[in-house]
């Protein structure tokens, strides 16, 4: 049966035991019982026992859903990002002297190319090779269990993408000098030094510690506080836009227009978050304070400017008192082009403190982003903010499964006051990467991230990036369906947001099967 292809909601076949003359009590199937082929439908949303990575609860997207972005992303972006991850290490190939070193790396862009192939030539996916990394296991029991003789286009996007960055990752896991070679870091520096306009924006505004003006009754400084919690919750959305998977071909002028953070603009964009639970989400945490001490968890997504955005929210939520700890969540190594590793983490804190990416800017402004950094890093010392890289985050499960795939990492967020995850590919597994409707309830959409006893609330921060669309309302069909005719492509361009939140089952114990 195709992969899409259930009993539709007719009566199932008679199946229990029948009497049959001469054999008591065994089975008997007749044909005839069975629905004719051509009338066999799939009912979404699959029932839950029907669901499996490769049977999400709607339609899954995949590559060779021609003219879809699945298939744009499979067939055309990844072989460009891989081609362009190459020319990366020619460039240190070119720079590097001792021999042993200098062939070990040209057997990591013969792997390269291989991947290449495999990819162009929509190859069968393979179990990933025992490199040592803490996710293998992880990966090869879900090839075995559910990808047995798919390839690149017929498995499911989001699991074939994911594939596509182990195996990346892999052509250096298995050498002896480059296994921590990251192939994007050049491309996440440099568009971090190339966003000075709006990281000096915001380092001069936020480099004074919050605190009210005087004489400010209560009222007003809720006021106040809710003000600056709403605008700073769209910096760190918008944040978003700026992915490098997406801008391999945008001018300085573009970034820039995306980046601009003014409270004006904000305005303007706060029409463009179609799903928008902000002011629920204002709510939450402004209860953090006096329920339960505070502790926020960021579910990263890019390095270099969204970071930092995250970083600027994140000083905001602790200054602020709103909340008392942060953790944040970042990748073990490089995973869709930008998204944030340790390296890329301690490159942001201490390029703000010591470096001298922005030659042009004034003094006033470099000791702003100077002290800016220095007050991060004393957060990370006094333990308020905490870095974290769990396995889970770099495999091909959607969070459907994170409860049943990486129980200690539920439990663990499970303490969480609030999880926000951000970015498009944290929302795509969120709700299974599939043709959910567009009105579809974000609970409801993100399976037991909301539903299982214990789970955390959840916000999703995500600027529209792919074809996963949730939570738009009842009238969200509809909204689709008129964006969709008026401006083809609202679902890639980033330009369109949601923010989202799942009250979730906080304080309940959690349970495992
Ligand atoms: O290749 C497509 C994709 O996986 C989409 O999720 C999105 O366009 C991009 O890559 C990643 O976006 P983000 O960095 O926001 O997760
Ligand atoms: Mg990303």
């Amino acid at each position: 049966m195709p992969d899409e292809v259930v009993p539709n909601g007719a009566a199932p076949p008679p199946n229990e035991p029948t009497k049959t003359k001469g054999m008591p009590n065994k089975m008997s199937l007749k044909l005839s019982h069975l629905p004719s082929k051509k009338d066999i439908k799939v009912v979404y949303p699959r029932t839950p026992s029907s669901i499996d990575p490769n049977n999400p609860p709607w339609p899954a997207f995949r590559g060779y859903h021609t003219y879809s972005f699945a298939y744009a992303t499979m067939g055309h972006r990844l072989p460009t990002i891989l081609g362009k991850a190459i020319d990366d290490v020619i460039e240190t190939l070119n720079q590097e002297s001792e021999e042993d070193r200098v062939k070990d790396l040209v057997e990591c862009m013969e792997r390269m190319d291989k991947l290449k192939v495999d990819l162009e030539s929509h190859a069968k996916l393979r179990p990933v090779i025992d490199d040592g990394e803490a996710d293998v296991a992880l990966w090869n029991k879900e090839i075995a269990k559910f990808f047995q003789g798919k390839d690149f286009m017929n498995a499911p996007w989001l699991f074939a993408e994911a594939y596509k960055y182990r195996r990346l990752r892999e052509c250096f896991s298995v050498s002896k000098h480059w296994r921590h070679y990251d192939v994007f870091f050049r491309q996440k520096c440099d568009t971090f030094s190339r966003s000075g306009d709006a990281v000096f924006e915001l380092s001069t505004r936020f480099i004074e510690p919050f605190k009210h003006k005087e004489g400010m009754s209560d009222t007003e400084k809720l006021e106040a506080e809710r003000l600056m919690f709403m605008e700073l919750t769209q910096v760190c959305l918008w944040g978003n836009s700026t992915d490098l998977s997406l801008l391999i071909n945008m001018t300085e002028e573009q970034i820039k227009a995306l980046q601009s953070t003014g409270g004006e603009n904000l305005a303007a964009t706060e029409k463009n978050i179609l799903g928008n639970d902000m002011a629920r989400l204002w709510e939450v945490v402004n209860g953090l304070r006096t329920n339960t001490g505070g502790r926020v968890d960021f579910v990263l997504d890019n390095a270099g400017f969204e970071l930092y955005c995250d970083c600027v929210y994140a000083d905001f939520l602790i200054q602020s008192g709103l909340a008392k700890q942060v953790r944040f969540h970042g990748k073990r190594y490089p995973w869709f082009v930008s998204d944030v590793t340790k390296k890329d983490w301690n490159w942001l804190l201490n390029s703000m403190v010591y470096g001298h990416l922005f030659p042009k800017v004034s003094d006033a402004e470099m000791e702003s982003l100077r002290r800016l950094g220095l007050r991060w890093k004393e957060y990370e010392k006094e333990g308020k903010w905490v870095y974290e890289q769990h396995p889970f985050w770099c495999t091909g499960y959607t969070y459907w499964d994170l409860h049943s795939e990486a129980p200690d990492l539920f439990l663990h967020l499970s303490k969480s006051d609030l999880v926000i995850f951000k970015g498009d590919l944290n929302h795509r597994k969120l709700t299974y990467d599939c043709a959910a409707p567009p009105s579809t309830e974000f609970d409801i959409a993100i399976g037991p991230m909301a539903s299982a006893a214990g789970a955390p609330r959840v916000c999703s921060m995500r600027t529209i990036k792919s074809d996963v669309v949730v939570g738009l309302g009842p009238e969200g069909d509809a909204l689709a369906d008129k964006l969709e005719k008026e401006e083809p492509g609202w679902k890639i361009s980033g330009k369109y947001a949601v923010v989202l939140l799942s009250e979730g089952r906080p304080g309940e114990k959690v349970r495992f099967a």
